[in-house]
């Protein structure tokens, strides 16, 4: 376990943007306690895109998800707290939205839509490294 302020990239995905969730994604971050720093809506172009995601070019689902990310506006949100890297991964729920639990954001408002791209509403940062690199490039 390690301790100390951290501060974490959260964006929320077009579907998130789409369905009316920012409200309540943010309603949960500062519900835990955690800080926000900075907001800003964004329409991202593949360049941004493939500079976040870079570490899974390749994969099966990388296409798909890249366009996903481009079909609409998202909102990137700097939020800081201790542990919150960690912190907001738990908010989220796992990957999948079908069987993420109840009471996180994906587990609540996530499903499976029958589509190739999995919508699951948020993204957090993985690690400090990570989060360093992701903030450098969402808020440049
Ligand atoms: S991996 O391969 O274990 O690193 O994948 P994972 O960490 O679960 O996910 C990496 C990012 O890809 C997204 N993802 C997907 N998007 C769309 N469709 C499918 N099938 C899919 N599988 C994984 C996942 O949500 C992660 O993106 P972010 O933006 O971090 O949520």
């Amino acid at each position: 376990m390690s301790n100390g302020i951290e501060e974490t990239l959260v964006l929320v995905k077009p579907d998130g943007v789409a369905r009316n969730l920012t409200g309540e994604i943010l309603r949960r971050i500062e519900a835990k306690g955690y800080s926000l720093v900075d907001l800003r809506m964004v329409q991202a172009d593949r360049e941004l895109l493939a500079k976040h995601y870079a570490e899974h070019e390749g994969k099966p689902f990388y296409e798909p998800l890249i366009e996903f990310m481009q079909s609409g506006p998202v909102v990137a949100l700097r939020v800081a707290g201790n542990r919150v890297i960690e912190g907001f991964r738990v908010l989220a729920g796992t990957t999948d939205p079908t069987t993420a639990a109840p009471g996180s954001i994906r587990g609540d408002f996530g499903r499976d839509w029958g589509l190739k791209v999995q919508q699951n509403l948020v993204h957090g940062s993985d690690s400090r490294e990570s989060a360093e690199r992701e903030l450098a490039l969402w808020f440049a």
